[in-house]
């Protein structure tokens, strides 16, 4: 198991180039399950989810090519000439959540779905009942059978009315795939407005679906008999540009983080600028840097887009636990998204967590320690912590990084970090 090294203390300086978004690419990569037509997606993170999303389409029926084309860009040729099996098995689906993301093209493409339940991780339950309400006002029939769903809709899914009873990122995705290719139109209410549910809908558009309402919370598509190809460029991720934008707000220094937009990031400018982070446009994204030399506390509530975003949340903690004073962070998505907190209170944070509260008093300087990558997000957040450390620290089960930044090492030292992956045997 890989573990990542860093000498902590050193500013960033430099250039950072945004990847492709890991929550664009995912529901872009399962619309290929609409069609027979090949679908063509270019700026593609290079991400162990990726890789896993892909041989779980494979089995499925989609073909699939990745490359890395002459500037470097990683694209993937998609095409799934006919459906080979409609079964997401559970080996598949516990690695990786989203693969419940193939449940709506599924059953709108060939009228039959089975997927393995998600089952808990390690951020909440996660289930997925308003994904499987919806596709039952639609007409599917929905049954359990030993830990998996199976969906059918026989004769085709209908347009439908459905407002959901919560925000769902990839309920929305699911619904807003399944209704393309349903008979009539489908009215979705209280839907996600992520940025990346926007971008899978300009790509369904440019296959042929018609779908009105694109950044609102409430999606009108009209169904269509089927979908064509297209070439679409995945939107740049918002959470890696969070990500190092408080990297280098913690330790100081001066980056420009290019292919990516303040825009992407709306809550998250002006919580950091009241901390003291100062933001300049640039023509390729912006360049940021600290203006003091100590950050000043927060107080912090997530929120569905465009409030400040849950993935951006373990981040953010850790900022609070260097600021001047005390901050409050507040996570109201997941039931339990602190897995950060012991392992930052190891390094010398003061942090209680109360609820889905967590109280921070801030400290001058975090002190290395060894610490243990739980999930995703909670995992980049000790990478930031080590970077404005005191001293050594190792990040144990790095596997958990590698799902959602890419190359992260080399990002991050290419700008003076003092950061290196050790591989170790599987033993
Ligand atoms: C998406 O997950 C993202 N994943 C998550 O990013 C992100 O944290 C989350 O949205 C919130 O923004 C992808 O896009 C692949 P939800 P998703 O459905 O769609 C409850 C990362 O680190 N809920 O919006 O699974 C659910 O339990 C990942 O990249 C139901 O109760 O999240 C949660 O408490 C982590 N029933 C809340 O709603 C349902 O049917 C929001 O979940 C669906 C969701």
């Amino acid at each position: 198991m890989d573990k990542i090294r860093i000498i902590g203390g050193t500013p960033l300086y430099g250039q950072i180039k945004i990847s492709g978004a890991k929550n664009a690419a995912l529901p872009l990569i399962s619309a290929s399950l609409l069609t027979d037509a090949p679908l063509v997606l270019k700026n593609l993170p290079d991400l162990a989810d990726v890789r896993t999303f892909k041989s779980l389409l494979n089995h499925l029926g989609v073909d699939i090519v990745f490359k890395h084309d002459v500037d470097g860009d990683h694209a993937g040729a998609l095409r799934a000439h006919s459906i080979q099996s409609t079964e997401a098995p559970y080996d598949q689906v516990r690695k990786m959540r989203a693969s419940v993301l193939v449940l709506g093209p599924l059953v709108a493409r060939a009228g039959r779905a089975k997927v393995s339940l998600p089952g808990g991780c390690a951020i909440g339950s996660r289930p997925i009942d308003m994904h499987l309400k919806g596709l039952e006002h639609m007409g599917a029939d929905i049954s359990l059978e030993d830990g998996y769903v199976v969906v059918e809709a026989r004769n085709g899914l209908r347009g439908a009315d459905y407002t959901f009873p919560g925000i769902t990122v990839t309920g929305t995705e699911n619904l807003l795939m399944a209704a393309t290719l349903a008979k009539g139109t489908t009215r979705l209410m209280n839907a996600a407005r992520e940025p990346e549910i926007s971008d899978l809908a300009h790509c369904l558009v440019a296959m042929g679906a018609k779908i009105d309402g694109i950044g609102t919370s409430t999606l009108t598509i009209e169904g269509r008999d089927r979908l064509g190809g297209t070439t679409h460029s995945v939107l740049p991720d918002r959470i890696e540009t969070g990500t190092y934008t408080m990297a280098v707000a913690l330790t100081g220094g001066e980056v420009e983080l290019t292919e990516t937009s303040l825009d992407l990031i709306p809550s998250v400018v002006p919580a950091l600028e009241s901390m003291g982070v100062h933001f300049e446009k640039t023509n390729r994204g912006f360049k940021v840097k600290r203006q003091s030399d100590r950050l000043k506390a927060i107080d912090i509530e997530t929120e569905p887009y465009p409030g400040f975003p849950t993935d951006l949340q373990a981040q953010m903690t850790v900022l609070a636990t260097m600021a001047e004073g005390a901050s409050v962070i507040t996570e109201t998505i997941f039931e339990n998204r602190f897995m950060h907190v012991p392992e930052l209170m190891r390094m010398g944070a003061d942090i209680r967590v109360r609820g889905n509260t967590a109280f921070v008093r801030g400290i001058p300087r975090l002190k290395g320690a060894p610490v243990m990558a739980t999930d995703l997000r909670a995992s980049v957040s000790l990478v930031i912590a080590g970077l404005a450390a005191e001293d050594e620290t190792i990040i144990n089960r790095v596997y958990h990084l590698d799902r959602g930044y890419e190359h992260i090492e080399n990002k991050l030292s290419a700008c003076g970090a003092h950061i290196e992956r050790i591989h170790e045997s599987a033993a």
